[in-house]
């Protein structure tokens, strides 16, 4: 038998994928990642989206905020999880300030995706222009709203997003127009489950949530808060799956099985 014939090919998900989960009612699942040993085992797992997540300047680096990672150290990560990754579609944070201006949002959008083999860079805020730039280029953008960490320090502190009506009305509005810029997918962080649930029914891009409840079309968390090593307390909506697991493989297991069947987040791990 031809060698090609006895492998088995494992072929990478595209966005297409995605949308196509979304449609048929299937949740997505996706964790963050930072290096090769743990994308292989997130890949093995069959978990169908890594987000190399300038939290890593939080997890990895030990600092207090997403702020200080730079673009060379979001390039470095996600290098690391592309090598060892197979199936996932993998997603790069443009870490804070990168996408200021329309050049630094191209010339940073090209080195993740270039150098660190990103399929998606992920950008905070409602940046209509950059979004319909970036996309314009050929480079597919996922957007996040609600809770956006680079913005720690004109928020004060990390807070449920959207409780208000307005603010609620806002985040939906922001949320179309990320759409119509032609975004592939949308994060919504920390914000009512009410208000995901309705943003999720109105898009058709695909939503993950993180703390924004179980109707999103897909969940990610902080693989470090999922594995219960996070320094700090973790956060009401993130669960440390170790507690039920026999191992890390079988945590990132239980994970994945659990965003599948919609058993997490449950209405506890919610607001
Ligand atoms: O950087 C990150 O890990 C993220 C998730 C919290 C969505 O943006």
């Amino acid at each position: 038998m031809a060698l090609y014939a006895q492998q088995q090919i494992v072929s990478t998900l595209s966005i297409l994928d995605l949308i196509a989960m979304k449609r048929a009612g299937e949740k997505i699942s996706c964790l963050t990642a930072y290096d090769a040993s743990f994308s292989q085992l997130i890949d093995l797992a069959g978990v169908d989206v890594m987000l190399v997540g300038d939290s890593l300047g939080m997890v990895i680096q030990g600092k207090q905020t997403t702020v200080p990672v730079s673009i060379a150290d979001m390039v470095y990560h996600t290098q690391c999880v592309v090598t060892a990754r197979k199936r996932a579609f993998v997603i790069a944070d443009l870490p804070f300030l990168s996408y200021a201006t329309a050049e630094m949002a191209l010339n940073n959008a090209a080195k993740l995706m270039q150098s660190g083999g990103a399929q998606m860079v992920k950008l905070e805020g409602a940046h209509i222009k950059i979004i319909e730039l970036l996309v314009g280029f050929a480079v597919p953008v996922c957007a996040h709203l609600g809770l956006l960490p680079q913005s720690i320090n004109q928020l004060g502190r990390y807070k449920v997003q959207g409780k208000t009506f307005h603010d609620a009305e806002k985040i939906a509005e922001d949320a179309k127009k990320i759409e119509q810029a032609g975004a592939s997918l949308l994060i919504l962080e920390c914000v009512p489950a009410e208000l995901a649930e309705k943003i999720s029914k109105s898009l058709t891009i695909p939503v993950i949530g993180i703390g924004a409840g179980v109707a999103c079309d897909g969940q990610v968390l902080v693989l470090y808060d999922m594995l219960g090593i996070s320094l700090g307390k973790r956060p009401r909506f993130s669960q440390d799956f170790m507690q039920i697991a026999d191992n890390i493989p079988d945590a990132i297991q239980q994970y994945h099985q659990a965003v599948k069947q919609g058993s997490f987040p449950t209405v506890q791990q919610s607001y």
